[in-house]
């Protein structure tokens, strides 16, 4: 067991079902710590960053279609990335989301309840999750500034002044 971090992302094809609650429940039931959050659309570059090691496959043209939101379109071109810290994070994430595949995943898995395989073949699959330590390292700083982290997961250079706004109060101020 060790502490890790897990870059989440839910997909647009959740967005568009109403599923980014059941999906955060979820997430949630395993007690992994919430440590960054935001919705955000996603650049084609972003897309061609995160999915570089598909590049040639031949779902790759879809995938790109599906992760920055063409497929689903306005205004459900979105999605929402979230980064997970905690004991063996990986795996429960990975074990939650379930096969690649949605015929081939758990029916207690995430892509089991909710995931699908369309006409055209691609595994809308509902979220993302990091497979190991090394992709969840590059991933993360792929779609998060270091101020965006609420833990000091990568050491940082402290910036200098820090406006009122911008301070997150210490559980004793509340
Ligand atoms: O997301 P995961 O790490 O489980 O799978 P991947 O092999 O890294 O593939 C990335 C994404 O491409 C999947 O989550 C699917 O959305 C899509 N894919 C697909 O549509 N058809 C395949 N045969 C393989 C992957
Ligand atoms: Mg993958």
């Amino acid at each position: 067991m060790s502490i890790q971090r897990s870059l989440v992302l839910i997909k647009p094809d959740a967005v568009r079902r109403s599923l980014m609650g059941p999906v955060l429940t979820k997430l949630e039931e395993t007690k992994l710590t919430l440590i960054a959050a935001r919705l955000t659309r996603v650049s084609p570059q972003l897309a061609a960053d995160h999915y570089a090691q598909h590049v040639g496959k031949p779902f790759y043209n879809q995938l790109m279609e599906y992760i920055t939101g063409k497929i689903h379109g306005a205004p459900y071109d979105k999605v929402v990335a979230l980064v997970y810290e905690g004991d063996d994070a990986i795996q429960k994430i990975r074990s939650l989301a379930g096969d690649t595949n949605p015929e081939k995943a758990q029916p207690n898995t995430v892509r089991g309840m909710f995931g699908r395989i369309t006409t055209a073949g691609l595994f809308e699959n509902v979220l993302h999750a990091s497979a190991t330590p090394l992709e969840a390292e590059r991933e993360i700083k792929l779609w998060f500034q270091p101020d965006e982290i609420l833990a000091d997961i990568y050491p940082t250079k402290k910036s200098g002044t820090t406006r009122a706004w911008e301070r997150i109060p210490a559980v004793s101020e509340l």
